[in-house]
C-alpha cells in the first residue's frame, strides 16, 4: 500500500483542561476549531497572560481505520506550543517539549479495531524553565495552542524517512547530490529531476545518488531559480512512497571580507522576524506566512531575514525559496542555558530543524547557540558538531551579544546594539572579532529606540535615521562585515518586564498589523525594483517646538527631487551623499523652504533674499537675540524695502513657519533620468478616504483553511495619512469567512490591517466601515 498523508485540521475540539477530560470527554463544554487554532482570540496589546500560561484539551474524533495489519499508523504535529502530550483511546501515545519543531507519533498501538478512535492533545502553555526558550523571562511570547497543521500518516514498512539534496559546489559542476533515508534496506528508488532520472538498488538505509543537471540554472536573489526533485521507492514493483522536495542550486560563503552568493560578494541588509500575529499568536496559515516573506521582499526590500528566535513555519520557507530571500534559522531560546534536560532539547530541535529545513535553498546559515547566551564550549561544540553533521553545506552561526566571545561556529554573528544616534551605526568589527573571521551582525537598534507608529514625527523621523545610519555603516564595502539583520520587522508581544507596559515592544519598522512606520523606508528606499519618494513629513509645523519645521528628510530612490510651495519653485534637491557615501541611495534632506520665494514674491534681490533667510534662521535659534552683524543688516533691508518693523515680522512668520498663513500646499516631484517619476502633494483638504487593500481576492481552503489580510489607511485627497485619526473602523462580514479580531477597531496612527479567515468555500463579502465611507470587497473563497 502507498504511503497516505491525510490533513486532519479541520473539526477539532478544545477548552481549558480539566483533569476530568483525561477520562471523559463532553463535547458541549469545548468549542469548534480549525487548525491552526490559539484557543482563544485576545486582545491586540493588554494581554492576559494568565490565560496562556494554562492547560488546554484538544479533541479530534478519528474514524475507524480499517487497515490492514502491519501498516503504521502516525500522528504529525508541525508544531504545538509549548508542550503537549498525546492520547489516543485514552492511552498515553506521546509528548513534546518543544514548540517549534515537528513531532511524529505512531499511534498504531492504541488504535481501536472496528470502532472510532478519540485523539487527545493536552497542551501546555506553561513556561517551563527547562524547556526552551524559557528559564529567563523571555522577550516574545510562547502562546498557547496547536498553532500548525497536523497530518495522518497511514505507512505499510517501506517508507522514505527523508530526503537531502545538496550540491557541493555548483559553481564549478553539476552534480546534484541526493541522499535518501528509507525505513528498510531493500528495494529501488527512482530519482527524476525533469527528464533527468535515476533508479537504484536499496542495500543500506540511507542511499547516495548523483544527478547531472546540464546546464543548471543557479539560484539567486533576484532569480530564485527552483527544481523538482520527485523520488519515487518501489518494493517489489509496488510503489510504497513518493516524495518531492524543492531545491535551488546557489553557492555560499561567509569569508572574513563579507558574504559571497555564486562567487559574488554582495552585503546581506536584513531584518529578524517573530512568527506573531495580533489577536492569534502564532496560529496563523500559510497565506499570512506567504504574505510576510512578501512584505520583507517584495515591499521592504531586504535581502535576509532571520527566524528569531526559533524554527519558522515551513510556509514561510516555501516563499523565501521562491522569492528570493534568505534565512539564518536558529534553535528556541533566549538568553539562559538550562540544565541537560534543556540542552538535550536543544540538541532535539536543532536536528529536527536542519533534518526539516536544509533542502531549503533560501536558508543560508544555522543558528546554533542560544540567543545572547554565554559561552558553553562543550554545549555548543555539540550543537557545532550536529549541524556539520547534518548539513555539512552551511555554515553555522550563534548569536551572541559578547565581544570576543569563544568562536565556534563558521560565521561569527553578533548583536550591535552601540548605535545611540550621535554615533556611528556599527562597531568596527575588530572589536568585535578577529578581523580574519567572517562577520554578520544579527541585530541592531530595536530596544535602543523603541517607536510606535503614534510617536511623534521627529521620533519616527530619528528611529528610522538610526535604521538608515546602520545600514548605511554596514554598507561600507572595507569593513569586513558581511551584513545587518535589524530588529526588527514589526512590533510584537512580550512580557511586562520587556516593552511598553502593554505587553507589546514596539521594536518594528511596520507595526503588529505589518503597517509601515517611516523606518520601513529606510529599507525600502535602498532597493531598485519600484520607485520610492517618501517625505518623512506632514509638514504640519504645529508638532515641532515653536512651530518651526528645521529640516524635512526624504528617503528616495530617485535621482533628485523638485520642491514647490504654493505654486513657487523652492529648489532642486539631492541625496547627501557626503554624510551616507555607502549608500546606494542616500536620503534628501531639506532644510531651505523658502527657496526662490522671497525674491519672487517679495520681489527681493537674490541676494538680499539669501541674507534675510539666513537672518530668520538665526532667529529661529536665538530669538531676538541675533548678532549685532544681522541686525544691522535687518534695518538696512527694512529699509531698502520700504518695511516697518511689524511687516518684517509678519515676513518671518509667513515664510519660516507658516504660523497662521494659509495652509500651504507643498508639491515634490521626483526624477529619475531627468524625467518625473513619482509626485507628492503635501497639504490639507477636506476628503475623507478609506483605502483598503489585499493582495488578492481568492482565497484556498484546502488542507486547512486560508487568511487574507487587508491594509487600511485613512488620507485626504492628495494621499496624505490622516496620521492622527482616530476613528473606529467597523467590519461587517457574509459568506464562508471569520474575522480574526474584533468588529470594531480603532485606528492606529490613521493605518489598521485586518485578517480574515476561510470556514468554507463560496464567496465572501466584507464591509468596512468608517464616517461615510463604507468599502466592500468580495472574496472568493475555492
Ligand atoms: C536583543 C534580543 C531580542 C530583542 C532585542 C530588543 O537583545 O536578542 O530578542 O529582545 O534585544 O532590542
Amino acid at each position: 500500500m502507498k504511503k497516505i498523508v491525510r490533513p486532519i485540521n479541520y473539526d477539532w475540539y478544545v477548552k481549558v483542561f480539566d483533569e476530568k477530560d483525561l477520562e471523559v470527554i463532553d463535547l458541549k463544554s469545548f468549542k469548534k476549531v480549525n487548525i491552526p487554532n490559539q484557543p482563544f482570540e485576545f486582545s491586540e496589546n493588554q494581554l492576559k497572560l494568565s490565560e496562556f500560561h494554562q492547560k488546554y484539551t484538544y479533541v479530534y474524533h478519528l474514524e475507524n481505520l480499517d487497515y490492514k495489519k502491519g501498516v503504521d499508523v502516525y500522528l504529525r504535529f508541525e508544531g504545538v506550543a509549548i508542550e503537549s502530550d498525546i492520547y489516543v483511546n485514552n492511552q498515553h501515545a506521546g509528548q513534546h517539549l518543544s514548540g517549534y519543531t515537528p513531532q511524529r507519533i505512531l499511534i498504531t498501538p492504541y488504535l481501536n479495531k472496528d470502532k472510532d478512535n478519540e485523539i487527545k492533545v493536552i497542551v501546555s502553555g506553561i513556561e517551563r524553565p527547562n524547556i526552551p526558550p524559557f528559564g529567563a523571562i523571555v522577550d516574545y511570547l510562547g502562546y498557547v495552542g496547536i498553532y500548525r497543521e497536523v497530518y495522518l500518516e497511514v505507512v505499510d514498512t517501506y517508507e522514505i524517512s527523508h530526503v537531502y539534496a545538496y550540491s557541493e559546489n555548483p559553481l564549478i559542476n553539476d552534480h546534484l547530490n541526493i541522499e535518501v533515508m528509507t525505513s528498510k534496506a531493500r528495494g529501488k528508488l527512482t530519482v527524476s529531476v525533469g527528464d533527468i532520472e535515476k533508479t537504484v538498488e536499496v542495500s543500506e538505509t540511507n542511499t547516495f545518488i548523483e544527478l547531472d543537471i546540464k546546464d543548471k540554472v543557479l539560484w539567486d536573489l533576484n532569480h530564485p531559480h527552483l527544481y523538482d526533485i520527485d523520488v519515487k521507492y518501489e518494493v517489489y514493483d509496488k510503489t510504497y512512497d513518493q516524495r518531492q522536495v524543492r531545491f535551488g542550486f546557489r553557492d555560499i560563503k561567509f569569508k572574513a571580507d563579507g558574504f559571497y552568493l555564486n562567487g559574488e560578494l554582495i552585503k546581506l541588509s536584513g531584518l529578524n522576524r517573530h512568527q506573531s500575529y495580533p489577536y492569534v499568536g502564532y496560529a496563523m496559515p500559510k497565506g499570512a506566512q506567504y504574505e510576510d516573506v512578501d512584505i520583507l521582499k517584495d515591499f521592504l526590500g531586504v535581502d535576509i531575514v532571520r527566524s528569531s528566535h526559533y524554527p519558522c513555519s515551513t510556509h514561510f520557507l516555501d516563499r523565501c525559496d521562491e522569492k528570493g530571500l534568505l534565512v539564518l534559522e536558529e534553535i528556541p531560546g533566549w538568553q539562559y542555558i538550562g540544565n541537560d534536560l534543556f540542552k538535550e532539547i536543544s540538541y532535539i530541535s536543532l536536528k529536527n530543524m536542519i533534518i526539516r529545513d536544509r533542502n531549503h535553498p533560501s536558508v543560508c546559515m544555522w543558528g546554533v547557540r542560544i540567543n545572547e547566551s554565554p559561552d558553553d564550549q562543550e554545549f555548543y561544540l555539540n550543537t557545532n558538531k550536529i549541524a556539520h553533521h547534518l548539513d555539512p553545506i552551511r555554515p553555522t552561526g550563534g548569536i551572541r551579544n559578547l565581544t570576543q566571545s569563544e568562536f565556534l561556529e563558521d560565521v561569527y554573528t553578533y548583536n550591535d546594539f552601540s548605535h545611540v544616534g550621535n554615533n556611528s551605526g556599527l562597531l568596527p568589527k575588530k572589536e568585535v572579532t578577529k578581523q580574519s573571521h567572517p562577520y554578520l551582525v544579527t541585530e541592531y537598534n530595536g530596544h535602543m529606540f523603541p517607536t510606535k507608529s503614534f510617536d511623534t514625527e521627529e521620533r519616527r523621523v530619528e528611529h528610522a535615521l538610526r535604521h538608515l545610519r546602520v545600514i548605511h555603516d554596514m554598507r561600507n564595502p572595507n569593513n569586513g562585515i558581511a551584513g545587518a539583520i535589524g530588529w526588527s520587522m514589526f512590533d510584537y508581544h512580550t512580557h511586562p518586564s520587556f516593552g511598553s507596559g502593554d505587553l507589546i515592544c514596539y521594536h518594528g519598522v511596520l507595526d503588529i498589523n505589518r503597517m509601515p512606520k517611516y523606518a520601513a523606508y529606510s529599507y525600502r528606499s535602498q532597493q531598485d525594483v519600484e520607485p520610492v519618494m517618501e517625505i518623512l513629513s506632514s509638514m504640519d509645523i504645529g508638532d515641532y517646538p515653536g512651530g518651526y519645521l528645521k529640516q524635512i528628510v526624504v528617503f528616495t530612490n530617485l535621482d533628485y527631487i523638485r520642491l514647490y510651495k504654493n505654486g513657487i519653485y523652492i529648489n532642486t534637491f539631492y541625496p547627501n551623499k557626503k554624510d551616507y557615501p555607502h549608500l546606494k541611495h542616500p536620503p534628501i534632506i531639506i532644510t531651505d523652504f523658502i527657496g526662490e520665494s522671497l525674491a519672487k514674491q517679495e520681489h527681493m534681490k537674490k541676494k538680499d533674499a539669501e541674507i534675510v533667510k539666513a537672518i530668520f534662521r538665526e532667529i529661529t535659534v536665538k530669538g531676538n537675540k541675533i548678532s549685532l552683524k544681522y541686525k544691522l543688516q535687518l534695518v538696512r533691508l527694512l529699509k531698502k524695502y520700504k518695511l516697518s518693523m511689524k511687516q518684517g515680522i509678519a515676513l518671518y512668520y509667513k515664510y519660516m513657519t507658516g504660523w497662521g498663513a494659509d495652509a500651504p500646499i507643498y508639491l515634490f516631484e521626483g526624477f529619475e533620468n531627468n524625467f518625473i517619476k513619482l509626485s507628492k502633494k503635501i497639504t490639507h483638504d477636506e476628503e475623507f478616504n478609506c483605502l483598503v487593500e489585499s493582495n488578492r481576492l481568492v482565497m484556498y481552503h484546502r488542507d486547512t483553511y486560508d487568511s487574507l489580510r487587508f491594509a487600511i489607511k485613512l488620507t485626504n485627497g492628495s494621499d496624505n495619512l490622516y496620521a492622527y485619526v482616530r476613528d473606529i473602523l467597523k467590519i461587517k462580514i457574509e459568506g464562508p469567512i471569520e474575522l480574526i479580531g474584533p468588529k470594531e477597531r480603532v485606528f492606529e496612527a490613521g493605518q489598521l490591517a485586518v485578517w480574515i479567515k476561510s470556514i468554507g468555500v463560496g464567496k465572501a463579502k466584507i464591509t468596512f466601515s468608517v464616517r461615510d465611507q463604507k468599502v466592500i470587497k468580495e472574496v472568493e473563497i475555492v
